[in-house]
């Protein structure tokens, strides 16, 4: 059918023509959202799950939810390059906030206080800081330790207060939680905390892969009590074919039923799959309704794409020896599997392998959904190992010449 007229859009943050399930955290945010406004108590919220799930576009839609309800947003994504980013996204985004509630009215106490520490923060973090020009540099108001546990709360909590003010308040929306250095999450972390024990009206909501449930020890329970963890998961049958039908739908064609069923096979229901198999079906179909053997026939294509859009970039990035590694892991099925016995089908030991298990997990490849576990990060990440490197190859370490 005509390619232009396609409603499926394969690609990561693109929203979908049509979007379908969520509702339940839909409906915990709208209350979090009230009750933020209200200066009541909310729990911090963390979306977790694979690659290609809809995690990016669940954030923007609570986004905009937030931002209909007149609440003061942030919003960034943590890249994932190595070091701390933190102050340096925070820092313009804050000063937008603090902009926009400037206008609202006449600046005041709560707003200079807040412009003040936020040039001294960025100060000591070294970022660029073209704000406010009211509010002389005030030593003495804080936010410039330079340790970021000290100075988060403290800026999170002026933005609050002057938020406050305006009667609103503000929700910090992150994505890729996942690549925030090991003290920035805590900082954050402890900042959430402080933040919480006051009746400031501020929000976290954060998005990542599945890892960050397995921070371990006491920053664990810390942040259990802390956060209320959501996962999002795969599509089920039903929302499967809504995704599918309702954009079709929009373009006045349909799916048969047949057709549903056999793309929810072939896809496990992960949202970026389903849009890939109902854009290649779309485009390969002669007329609507898109029938069961058009899916089939559109199959080779929907892989294909994948393979190119979705597996390749992440495999490429891989070293030989990290390589190996996924495939020993895609050899045993999707997963979760011990740790050991990865290191059992590439005939060595889990310490041998020790490394380069920590290396892919900080690469957001596999991730640990339990001790001594590992899984794929991205769904159907086996299947694509298999296809890629059709044979295994047992680990040989490297030896140096003599
Ligand atoms: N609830 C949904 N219903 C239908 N399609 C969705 C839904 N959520 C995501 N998608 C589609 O799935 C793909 C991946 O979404 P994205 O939010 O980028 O995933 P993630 O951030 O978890 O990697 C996009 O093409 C998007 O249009
Ligand atoms: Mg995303």
């Amino acid at each position: 059918m005509d390619p232009r007229k396609n409603p499926f859009n394969p690609g990561a943050g693109i929203p979908p023509t049509a979007f379908v399930g969520r509702a339940d955290v839909l409906e915990v945010a709208e209350i979090a959202f009230d009750r933020t406004r209200e200066g009541l108590f909310a729990r911090d919220m963390l979306l977790l799950g694979l690659r290609g799930v809809g995690k990016t576009v669940l954030l923007n839609k609570l986004h905009a939810l937030a931002k209909s309800k007149e609440l003061e947003t942030i919003k960034f994504e943590v890249p994932d390059t190595s070091g701390d980013n933190l102050a340096r996204l925070l820092v313009p985004a804050a000063n937008t906030v603090l902009r926009r509630l400037d206008r609202m009215a006449a600046a005041e106490e709560t707003l200079h206080r807040a412009g003040a520490l936020l040039r001294n923060f960025a100060a000591i973090f070294k970022v660029k800081y073209e704000g406010f020009t009211f509010g002389a540099s005030t030593p003495e108001i804080g936010a410039d330790t330079g340790d970021l546990v000290a100075d988060l709360p403290e800026i999170l909590l002026a933005l609050a207060a002057a938020a406050q003010r305006r009667k609103t308040g503000v929700v910090l929306f992150l994505d890729e939680v996942q690549y925030l250095s090991k003290a920035e999450l805590s900082a954050l972390t402890h900042a959430c905390h402080e933040v919480a024990q006051t009746a400031a009206p501020f929000l976290f909501i954060g998005a990542g892969l599945p890892q960050l449930a397995a921070l371990s020890g006491e920053a664990k329970s810390y942040a259990e009590r802390l956060f209320s963890y959501m996962d999002v998961r795969a599509l089920d049958h039903t929302a499967t074919a809504r995704a599918l039908r309702e954009a079709a739908k929009t373009q006045k064609a349909d799916f048969t039923s047949e057709a549903t069923d056999l793309i929810f096979e072939r896809t496990k229901g992960y949202p970026y799959f389903v849009q890939t198999w109902g854009k290649f079906a779309w485009d390969e179909a002669a007329a609507s309704p898109i029938d069961a053997e058009t899916v089939g026939k559109a199959d080779l294509d929907a892989l294909a794409h994948l393979d190119q859009s979705f597996f390749r970039v992440r495999f490429d990035r891989s070293s030989d020896y990290a390589k190996t590694y996924l495939r020993a892991l895609a050899e045993l099925g999707p997963g979760p599997h011990a740790s050991g016995k990865v290191a059992e089908v590439l005939g060595t030991k889990s310490s041998q392998v020790a490394a380069v298990r920590a290396g892919l997990i900080d690469a957001g490849m596999i991730f640990s959904p339990a001790h001594g576990q590992t899984q794929f990060t991205v769904p159907l990440f086996d299947d694509f190992m298999r296809r890629a490197m059709p044979e295994l190859k047992p680990y040989t370490p490297s030896r140096r010449k003599s």
